[in-house]
């Protein structure tokens, strides 16, 4: 039986909240599975979002839509049992917050219960969803609000593009982010909106500002595991900064393993398991004894 360690302490929403007064930067990153939660956990992160980007990176789809709540819980329950010291979100998917409250509510409750996650992320901040966030904070569950691109708007909007370029929509992602302040989220993510318009919102707020194409004013950044590492198919948006290129790492191994194979160098005597020479001489006696039998 493993037993919590003591001496890793569990961020808190508090904890990170008073990052913004300390000014010091909130590192977020997201993460959909055990290992890699243990290696960001342990790396320092403060922050893990299991996102439904995950439909995208992990599980092949298009874009975020098809992603159900049975996926997030699955995920999210590896995530936190490796997560030793980061906070937990949950991103809640597309039409599980889209009905009633009450259903909402219990949608988002099974992030807590289930899965062991300590807060709820959700888009969007019409004022239905500013109800919701009022409803879910009444019933215990912090909220992240998310405004600017909205991935889960993606056939509303028609393409992923910046955000708030134009005046207009610049003034509502603020508004947006007060009235999700007002409604009680513990911090807002900013998607894809220029860097002046996400200085300005973080100004404005109290609570802390991630960002995430959003430049280098808000209060913490998060980024995509697999974007970051270089593990994801496809696109990738301007805002990434790719550390490493884990693709071209993983193809030379497997590319690697599938040689040694095919040339007869793996397994060899060192990657394989021995008998000790009195019983293989045992063995070998005792089979050529058999073959003996048969032949009479
Ligand atoms: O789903 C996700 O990973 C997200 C982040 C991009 C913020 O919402």
């Amino acid at each position: 039986m493993t037993m919590p360690d003591e001496k890793i302490q569990k961020k808190t929403i508090p904890f990170i909240q008073a990052k913004k007064e300390k000014k010091e930067k909130i590192v977020a990153i997201t993460a959909y599975d055990f290992p890699v939660a243990k290696i960001v956990d342990e790396c320092g992160i403060d922050l893990i979002l299991v996102g439904d980007s995950l439909g995208m990176v992990v599980l092949g789809y298009k874009n975020t839509i098809p992603v159900t709540m049975e996926d997030m819980i699955h995920h999210t329950k590896p995530v936190v049992f490796a997560s030793k010291s980061a906070l937990v979100v949950g991103d809640m998917p597309y039409f599980s917050f889209h009905l009633s409250n009450e259903e909402s509510v219990y949608n988002a409750s099974r992030f807590l219960k289930e899965a062991g996650a300590s807060a709820v992320k959700i888009e969007g901040a019409s004022k239905k969803r500013l109800k919701l966030v009022e409803a879910l904070v009444e019933a215990e569950i912090p909220v992240m609000g998310h405004v600017g691109l909205t991935p889960q708007s993606i056939y509303h909007f028609g393409q992923f593009k910046v955000k708030g370029k134009d005046i207009d929509e610049a003034e509502n992602i603020v508004q947006d982010a007060l009235n999700l302040e007002k409604a009680g989220v513990f911090s807002v993510i900013l998607e894809c909106i220029p860097m002046e318009l996400a200085r300005i919102i973080t100004e404005k707020l109290k609570i802390p500002t991630i960002g995430i194409g959003a430049g280098p004013y808000c209060d913490g950044q998060i980024l995509v595991f697999h974007d970051l590492v270089g593990f994801s198919c496809g696109y990738l948006p301007k805002f990434v900064r790719k550390y490493v290129d884990i693709h071209e790492v993983i193809s030379r191994a497997v590319r690697g393993y599938i040689d040694d194979v095919r040339k007869g160098k793996f397994p060899d005597s060192d990657h394989s398991y021995h008998l000790k020479s009195e019983k293989l001489d045992e063995l070998r006696k005792k089979e050529d004894q058999k073959r003996g039998k048969k032949k009479k």
